[in-house]
């Protein structure tokens, strides 16, 4: 793998890094660690004791995963950080993983535990404090400790756990046993919070403010006086990306616009004028329509879809940069949710979901190494990322739009009639979306066009037309999401505009699934 700028040191006073075991929701431990005021980021199970110690952490915290302690392969941590004197918590996995090395008993159940559970404490102090006596905890575990050796404290328990939340009696260890780091523990964030501030001591005081310095910092560090590419698509984690390094090194970067016939409508124009005209960056706009809708031609499965477009985008890159003169570095918007749902965690552990066509094989064909600065953050960090660079609203609060753009949600095979209509539906679709004031209060709203034809009646006439799906999302992270209870009103406008003025269109549909099951996008 190309190596890239993650391993250059970090410049933060209070760091709380987060040994990533591969659970679906480690990267949250870090976020809420941030939204506490110290930095945090996941990084190798691996990391040594040393490691750890020369990055001067004020805590370290041990993550879930799907591994269970007693297999073969199961990931395990440098046992000399427990004698580091630094504040550690275990959660799930990690408390399982801490009690092992120190001698616990664990047992293996084939029974999982998935749900809430009445967590009753017995001891409201350090981790507890100020925590009700009685209160709701997620949990998601096969394994739990089970002979808690003479050395721990059990200071909670559930009805199934007998030792819910554990503190070593002479070691800065504890442990929990539940996902204080998800919403469905109402307490778990004062739980973070009381291992943070008043355990680690942190002063609450990081900022994204600070990420940004540190990481403007980094880049240049890291990029020395070489030539950085960055695709831009339009989005905001591009556009947060573009702006970063803009500032970090300036006329040092170029930025390329691939206009892959994929867009929406009127998409590359407000791009080049924002880009060109806002940022003053250098930007080139390469017409690479035909090519990517050659490459998709009579292609229906939407990985398959993917991977052509992100064999395609490889190709437009290679060529742009060999057109400026050689580039050593590729920038990219990648977001910590397109990492995990890549299988790219730091433990290799979590399952591929779908395949993003900005994270994986591109640098290396490139020849180029990665710049990915927003890669540890999630969307709406990176939002806030883009406020404090200064960028317009517009920008800043735009929806987010796939890489492989509009390939992925006209289902089935792409062709320039379907495109067309997609276009012009999601344009009513968003025109009616802004005009209702919804704009803000959703996360994500598009149009899909489904690859079946249904039977209707226009005037006098029988007609067997397209389908268009109305997507509308509410969600902060975009890992989960719910569908928006759009108006019934806003949804007759925009269902009446799409069938009267969109030719080929005689039927819309909205989609009511939430995310799990579903995903976002309908491929
Ligand atoms: P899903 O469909 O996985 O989408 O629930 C989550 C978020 O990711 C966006 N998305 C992509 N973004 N390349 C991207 O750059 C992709 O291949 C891709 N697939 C999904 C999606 O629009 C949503 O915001």
């Amino acid at each position: 793998m190309a190596p890239s700028q993650q391993h250059h040191p970090l410049p933060y006073d209070e760091i709380i890094p987060v040994l990533d075991f591969g659970s679906q929701t480690a990267q949250l431990i870090c976020r809420r660690i941030r939204e506490a005021g110290a930095f945090s980021k996941l990084i190798s199970p691996t990391t040594s004791a040393a490691e750890l110690k020369a990055m001067n952490p004020i805590g370290i915290v041990l993550s879930g995963g799907p591994s269970s302690v007693y297999d073969d392969n199961a990931p395990t941590c440098d046992p000399e950080i427990f004698k580091l004197g630094i504040p550690i918590l275990g959660v799930c996995y990690g408390m399982q993983l801490a009690c092992k090395v120190l001698g616990c008993e664990i047992t293996h159940s084939s029974h999982h535990e998935y749900g809430r559970a009445g967590l009753h404490i017995e001891n409201r102090t350090g981790l507890l404090d100020a925590v009700p006596e009685k209160t709701t905890v997620w949990m998601s575990h096969g394994d739990q400790v089970h002979g808690l050796d003479e050395q721990f404290d059990t200071l909670a328990s559930t009805p199934t756990c007998p030792h819910a939340v554990v503190r070593h009696k002479s070691l800065p260890l504890m442990g929990v046993q539940f996902h204080p780091e998800v919403t469905h523990t109402p307490h778990g964030v004062d739980i973070l919070r009381n291992f943070i501030v008043g355990i680690c001591g942190s002063h609450g005081q990081w900022k994204m403010a600070e990420f940004l310095e540190a990481e403007c910092d980094r880049v240049r560090k890291f990029v020395g006086d070489g030539r950085v590419i960055c695709g831009l698509s339009g989005g905001v984690d591009s556009a947060v990306c573009a702006a970063l390094l803009s500032k970090a090194i300036g006329d040092q970067l170029t930025c390329v616009f691939v206009d892959n016939g994929l867009l929406r409508k009127n998409e590359r124009d407000l791009v080049e004028a924002e880009f060109r005209d806002h940022f003053h960056i250098d930007l080139r706009v390469v017409d690479a329509g035909d090519a990517f809708l050659a490459d998709l031609a009579g292609i229906e499965d939407p990985q398959e879809k993917r991977r052509r477009i992100g064999h395609r985008f490889v190709e437009v890159f290679k060529e742009e940069a060999a057109h400026i003169g050689g580039a050593d570095f590729l920038a990219q918007g990648t977001l910590y949710p397109d990492v995990i749902e890549s299988g790219h965690g730091h433990a290799g552990q979590s399952a591929t979901i779908k395949i993003h066509h900005n994270v994986g094989g591109l640098p290396d064909e490139l020849g180029v190494q990665l710049v990915e600065p927003l890669r540890d953050l999630f969307k709406d960090e990176a939002r806030r990322l883009g406020e404090v660079l200064g960028l317009p609203d517009r920008i800043v609060w735009r929806h987010p739009f796939p890489g492989p753009g509009l390939a992925v949600r006209m289902l089935g095979a792409v062709d320039e009639e379907g495109l067309n209509i997609l276009r012009n539906a999601d344009e009513i679709l968003l025109e009616e979306i802004v005009a209702s004031s919804l704009y803000r209060q959703t996360a994500q709203v598009f149009a899909v066009l489904l690859p079946v034809r249904s039977v209707g009646v226009m005037g006098d006439s029988r007609t067997y037309d397209r389908v268009i799906a109305i997507r509308a999302v509410e969600s902060s992270d975009f890992m989960t999401a719910d569908w928006a209870r759009i108006p019934f009103d806003v949804l007759a406008r925009i269902s009446n505009r799409i069938i009267n003025e969109v030719v080929g269109v005689n039927r819309v549909v909205y989609d009511i699934s939430s995310k799990p099951p579903a995903t976002i996008e309908w491929e």
